[in-house]
């Protein structure tokens, strides 16, 4: 006989490849324990070359899974064998997000309101008013610049500039995210950050530590904020400079957070919040594997 437990229990994962680093099943762990949910969040590592079955199995239910997130290297392909990617997914052709809807594979990608809700929480009125310049410089052209770039464009800001290394990368986000966005050379960042309320830095530039290249964040607006995708170390070599600086700075570890909470809301029917237990339990996790 099979266990009822088997049918009652909602079950969710995080695939990637490798998936062992992902701090997501401790996430939704908290959430699920904190609610008193009959659920499960397992990470679940497949080859590329699994992919599409597993998401044949998703769609047939063989799997279990209500839903789950997709992170490196299948955010493409799920977005690809997906049956309904909403509008995020599809300008992005990303998805990091999905649940079954109708026998449906449903699409999103929920990194940039990750982004945006990080920032709307540790620094509420970061995106200045209507009528102020609102000019954001991102820093990096990568996957991980995509769904910033996309929000930030999304939250009404007038000019967003793309700073990269290189350059035909910035120029295909102004393609592919249209006239508000400007395409530079590394060389332009002095320049672009004259008068910038928000600078975003979406590279690997200062993780784990390392050093990265000075930046003069005084050119910014007054009110400019200053913040980093990139969480280990939480205060990064750029924030610190920013901090010396004497600018605003919001750390990453947040949009992780908030990322999170759209898809647990999908799969398990309830909205969490992103609380300082959560954010003490992800950093205390972070200095044991230090
Ligand atoms: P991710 O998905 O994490 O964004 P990615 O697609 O490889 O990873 O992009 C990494 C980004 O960091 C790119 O913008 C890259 O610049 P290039 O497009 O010129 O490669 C940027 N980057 C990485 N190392 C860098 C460095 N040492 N100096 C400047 N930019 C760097």
């Amino acid at each position: 006989m099979r266990d009822s437990r088997e049918t009652l229990t909602k079950k969710a994962f995080v695939t990637g490849f490798p998936v062992k680093h992902s701090r997501s099943p401790m996430i939704h762990g908290y959430w699920l324990r904190q609610f008193g949910i009959d659920g499960i969040y397992q990470a679940h590592a497949v080859e590329p070359e699994h992919f599409t079955l597993f998401m044949q199995q998703l769609k047939s239910g063989e799997s279990g899974y209500v839903g789950g997130n997709v992170t490196i290297p299948h955010k493409e392909a799920a977005y690809r064998l997906s049956d309904k990617p909403d509008e995020i997914a599809e300008e992005l052709g990303a998805a990091n997000t999905l649940w079954l809807e109708e026998g449906k594979v449903c699409a999103t990608n929920t990194d940039g309101r990750g982004f945006l809700a990080n920032l709307d929480q540790c620094h509420p009125g970061w995106e200045g008013h209507e009528n102020s310049a609102r000019r954001a410089v991102i820093l990096g052209a990568g996957g991980a610049a995509r769904a910033i770039i996309q929000a930030v464009r999304d939250r009404g800001f007038r000019e967003v500039h793309v700073v990269n290394r290189t350059l035909s990368r910035a120029e295909e986000m102004r393609d592919r995210f249209g006239p508000r966005i400007h395409a530079h050379p590394m060389g332009a960042l002095p320049e672009v950050l004259d008068g910038a309320t928000l600078f975003v830095n979406t590279t690997s530039l200062g993780m784990d530590g390392e050093a990265a290249p000075a930046i003069d964040f005084t050119r910014m607006a007054a009110e400019g904020v200053v913040t980093d995708i990139v969480y280990v170390p939480l205060i990064t070599s750029l924030l610190r400079q920013a901090l010396e600086q004497g600018r605003p700075v919001v750390d990453g570890l947040g949009m992780l957070l908030h990322q999170a909470v759209p898809g647990f809301e999908k799969w398990f029917g309830r909205r969490p919040e992103v609380d300082d237990t959560l954010r003490a339990l992800i950093i205390a996790d972070m200095e044991a594997r230090s």
